[in-house]
C-alpha cells in the first residue's frame, strides 16, 4: 500500500504526463500517445483523486479533460458550446448526411452555405455595443482560455464595429490563421536570426495566439475568417445563416468571400470539387469544405449531438501531413553529379497519394532536422509540391534509431564522394562513368525541360542502358526499330511511336537543345536567353565569356560555365555526333514561307498533358508562324496552353493575369491569330 507521499508523487507524475500530452496535442498539434493509453492515464488520475480528494488540485487536467487551460490565461465558460464538426470524406457520405437532415427537417433543406474549412484555430470574439470586449480560444468547447489582449493584437480583427444598428451584445466565432505569406516571412526572419524554422502555419498560429506578450502576437501578422454567430442580443434578425454572414461583413468583420449559398447538395459537391482544385490558390491552408444548412430555423430543428451540430458537416480533403517510419536513408547522384540523400519511408497516404520516398536535400539538412534512421517522422505533401520530411517525433524515437553519415564512396560507381568547399551538396567525382549520373543526364535530356521526347522516360532509359543501346544523348538518335524491339515492353507500334517522337526532336528548337545538354547553371530560362542571341550551337560554343556575359541576365559565372563546357573535348565530340545524327543545332533561318507570321512577338507556354497534339508539334506550329514556345511562365508570356492535370504554370499564369487556352483554343489561335485571346 502506498504511503501519502508516494500517492502524491504518483498523482503529480500523472498530471505532468497528461499536461505534457495535452500541450503536445492542443498547442503543437502532435499526437504521440494512443487514445487508449491517454485514457488510462486520465482514469488512473481520476481514480486516485476520487479516493483521496486531498490530492485534487484546481489545475488538475481531470478538471478540464482533453483541454489544457494554460496557467497564464484565465478560463472562460462559453455562452454556448463551441462544437466541432462531423466529417465526411466522399460524395456518398455527404449524400447520407443530406438524407438524414431531410428526414429530421421533414423536407430537403432550402439551401446550404458552402464555406472553405480554414486550417487554423477556432476563437470566440465578443463585442459589447460594438466594442471588442473578449476573445477566447475554443479549449474543450465548454471552457476556453481568455486571450483577449492577443485577439486585440490581430490587426484583421476590428476592435470596433461599424454601423448604426449595432447589437447590444454579439459573440462571433471564427478561425484565426496565419497567412502563408506571413508564415514564409516569419521563417525568413527566423533564418536571418539563425533560428530553427517553424514547422507549419497552423501550429504557429495556435502558438502565436497563446503568447504572454501581445506584441509577439501582433508581429505574427495573423488573420481571421469569421464563420458563425454564437450569441446575439439586439440588432436585426435574420432567417438565413448566409444573410447573417453578409451582415457581419457589413459590420467590418472578415467573412470569406469564397462562401457560397447553394440550393442543393449537387451544387455543394461541385463547390467541393472547385475547392479541391483551387486548394493551393489561397494565402491560407484549407483542409476541407464546411457545408451548413443555411436556414436558421432548419438548423434549430436539426439540433446537435453531444459533440457536433447535425446541421453542418465537414467534407475533409486528404491530409497533407501525417507521420510514418523512416526506414532508411539512401542517396542518388543527379545529372550534375550532385549527391542527394533521400528518405525511404514506410508507405503512407498523404496529400492524396501514397508516398514512399522523400528528398532530404543534403547532409546538413538531415543534421539540422536531427533525423535518425528508425525515427517516426512527420511527412508533408501539399499540392504538386514534392513530399517533404518535416522532422522527427522525438518521443517516439526507438532506442535502435541511428544517425546517418554520407558514405565516402558512391554506391553506383565506387568513385569518391566529396564536399566542395562552401557548398552544401556533396558530389560524386565519377563523371558520366557513374551510372546514376548518366541515367539522370539521359532522362533529363529527353524530358520536357529538354528535348521533350514523348515516351522516353526513366523506364525506357533504364531498359536502353541495360541493353547497352545508349551511352550518351546522341545515341538516342541512332536507335533503330530492332534496338527497340529488343526491349521488353516494346512492340512494333510502340517502337514506331518512340522513333517518331525522336525524329520530331531532331528539329527541336535551339533553346531546348541547349537546356537539354545539362550544362551547369543553364536551365530553361538561361538557355532561352542565350538562344535568342545566337543562331547556332556552334556559335555559342565559340563565344567568349565576354560575348556571353554581355547578354542581359547572363552573369560571369554562367558565362564561365558555358565556356568551360564548350572547351571539353567530350562535349565537342557529343555535339558533332548529334549533328551527324541530323539533330538541328541551328535556329531556322526563315519562318515557314507558306504561312503568314501571324504570331510574331507571341510567347506561348504549355502546361499539363495534351490530348491531341505533341508538345513538339505545337511548338513547330507556333514557331512556323513566328511565335515562340517557352518552358516557364513569366510576365513576358502571352498565353498559356493548358492540357489535362496542368501544373504550377497554370497557377502562375492566373496570378499574372495571363490568358489561358485549351487545345480547342489553340486551333483558333493558329488559324485566326492572337486576337482570339484578347
Ligand atoms: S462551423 C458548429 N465553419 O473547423 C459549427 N468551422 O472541425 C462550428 N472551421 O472547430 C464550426 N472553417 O475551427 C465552421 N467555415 C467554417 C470553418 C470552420 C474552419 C473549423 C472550426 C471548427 C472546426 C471543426
Amino acid at each position: 500500500m502506498d504511503d501519502d507521499a508516494g500517492r502524491a508523487r504518483r498523482a503529480r507524475e500523472l498530471r505532468e504526463k497528461i499536461d505534457y500530452y495535452n500541450h503536445r496535442y492542443h498547442a503543437l498539434g502532435v499526437s504521440d500517445i494512443s487514445d487508449a493509453a491517454y485514457d488510462a492515464l486520465i482514469r488512473g488520475l481520476l481514480a486516485l483523486e476520487q479516493e483521496f480528494p486531498e490530492l485534487l488540485t484546481s489545475n488538475s487536467p481531470t478538471q478540464h479533460v482533453g483541454s489544457p487551460i494554460a496557467s497564464e490565461f484565465s478560463s472562460v465558460v462559453h455562452r454556448g458550446r463551441m462544437f466541432s464538426l462531423d466529417n465526411v470524406a466522399d460524395a456518398d457520405a455527404l449524400q447520407s448526411w443530406g438524407e438524414r437532415i431531410t428526414r429530421i427537417v421533414g423536407r430537403p433543406p432550402g439551401g446550404y452555405s458552402c464555406e472553405l474549412k480554414v486550417d487554423g484555430l477556432a476563437v470566440s470574439i465578443t463585442y459589447q455595443d460594438g466594442i471588442l470586449v473578449q476573445g477566447t480560444t475554443r479549449g474543450d468547447g465548454i471552457t476556453g482560455e481568455d486571450v483577449t489582449p492577443n485577439v486585440m493584437a490581430v490587426e484583421e480583427i476590428p476592435v470596433k464595429l461599424y454601423g448604426a444598428a449595432l447589437p447590444a451584445l454579439i459573440e462571433v466565432r471564427g478561425e484565426i490563421y496565419m497567412p502563408l505569406s506571413a508564415f514564409a516571412d516569419l521563417n525568413t526572419r527566423q533564418a536571418e536570426l539563425g533560428e530553427q524554422p517553424y514547422v507549419n502555419a497552423r501550429n504557429t498560429a495556435a502558438g502565436s495566439i497563446r503568447q504572454k506578450d501581445p506584441s509577439v502576437t501582433r508581429s505574427r501578422n495573423l488573420s481571421v475568417w469569421v464563420y458563425q454567430v454564437g450569441y446575439l442580443m439586439g440588432g436585426p434578425s435574420f432567417s438565413q445563416h448566409s444573410e447573417q454572414m453578409d451582415w457581419l461583413a457589413e459590420l467590418g468583420m472578415r467573412v470569406n468571400p469564397e462562401n457560397r449559398r447553394v440550393s442543393d447538395l449537387i451544387a455543394a459537391r461541385s463547390y467541393v470539387g472547385d475547392a479541391l482544385t483551387d486548394r493551393y490558390e489561397h494565402d491560407y491552408e484549407i483542409d476541407g469544405v464546411v457545408i451548413k444548412v443555411d436556414d436558421l430555423a432548419e438548423q434549430r430543428t436539426s439540433g446537435s449531438t453531444s459533440k457536433s451540430p447535425r446541421w453542418a458537416i465537414a467534407y475533409k480533403f486528404p491530409p497533407e501531413e501525417t507521420s510514418t517510419r523512416l526506414l532508411d536513408i539512401e542517396i542518388s547522384v543527379g545529372r550534375t553529379g550532385a549527391v542527394t540523400p533521400y528518405a525511404v519511408l514506410a508507405p503512407i497516404f498523404v496529400g492524396g497519394v501514397t508516398v514512399t520516398h522523400a528528398t532530404l536535400h543534403n547532409e546538413r539538412e538531415i543534421r539540422r532536422k536531427d533525423l535518425r534512421v528508425g525515427d517516426m517522422v512527420i511527412v508533408r505533401r501539399a499540392g504538386d509540391v514534392i513530399p517533404e520530411v518535416v522532422g522527427p517525433l522525438p518521443p517516439k524515437r526507438p532506442k535502435s534509431a541511428t544517425e546517418w553519415r554520407m558514405p565516402e564512396c558512391c554506391p553506383y560507381c565506387g568513385s569518391s564522394i566529396v564536399l566542395p568547399e562552401a557548398e552544401a551538396k556533396h558530389r560524386c567525382v565519377g563523371g558520366y562513368a557513374c551510372p546514376s549520373r548518366l541515367r539522370e543526364h539521359l532522362f533529363y535530356f529527353a524530358s520536357r525541360s529538354g528535348m521533350d521526347i514523348e515516351g522516353l522516360g526513366y523506364k525506357t532509359v533504364d531498359l536502353l542502358l541495360e541493353k547497352g543501346a545508349i551511352s550518351d544523348p546522341a545515341d538516342i538518335f541512332y536507335l533503330t526499330v530492332d534496338d527497340l524491339l529488343d526491349l521488353e515492353r516494346f512492340g512494333a507500334t510502340s517502337a514506331r511511336k518512340l522513333l517518331d517522337a525522336i525524329d520530331l526532336a531532331r528539329n527541336q528548337s535551339l533553346d531546348r537543345l541547349l537546356a537539354a545538354l545539362g550544362i551547369r547553371m543553364v536551365g530553361e530560362t538561361v538557355a532561352s536567353m542565350i538562344a535568342d542571341s545566337f543562331h547556332s550551337l556552334g556559335e555559342i560554343m565559340r563565344a567568349s565569356e565576354d560575348d556571353l556575359s554581355s547578354i542581359e541576365g547572363i552573369g560571369p559565372e554562367i558565362a564561365r560555365s558555358i565556356v568551360e563546357w564548350s572547351g571539353e573535348r567530350s562535349n565537342v565530340l557529343l555535339v558533332e555526333k548529334l549533328t551527324a545524327a541530323g539533330v538541328r543545332t541551328a535556329s531556322p533561318e526563315l519562318k515557314s514561307p507558306d504561312l503568314p507570321a501571324t504570331l510574331t512577338g507571341l510567347t506561348l507556354v504549355i502546361t499539363g498533358s495534351l490530348r491531341d497534339h505533341s508538345r513538339a508539334a505545337v511548338a513547330a506550329a507556333v514557331e512556323a508562324r513566328g511565335g515562340k514556345v517557352r518552358g516557364s511562365v513569366s510576365r513576358k508570356t502571352s498565353v498559356v496552353l493548358a492540357g489535362d492535370s496542368p501544373g504550377v504554370k497554370l497557377r502562375k499564369a492566373r496570378e499574372l493575369g495571363i490568358p489561358v487556352i485549351d487545345e480547342g483554343g489553340l486551333g483558333a489561335l493558329l488559324s485566326e491569330g492572337p486576337a482570339v485571346i484578347r
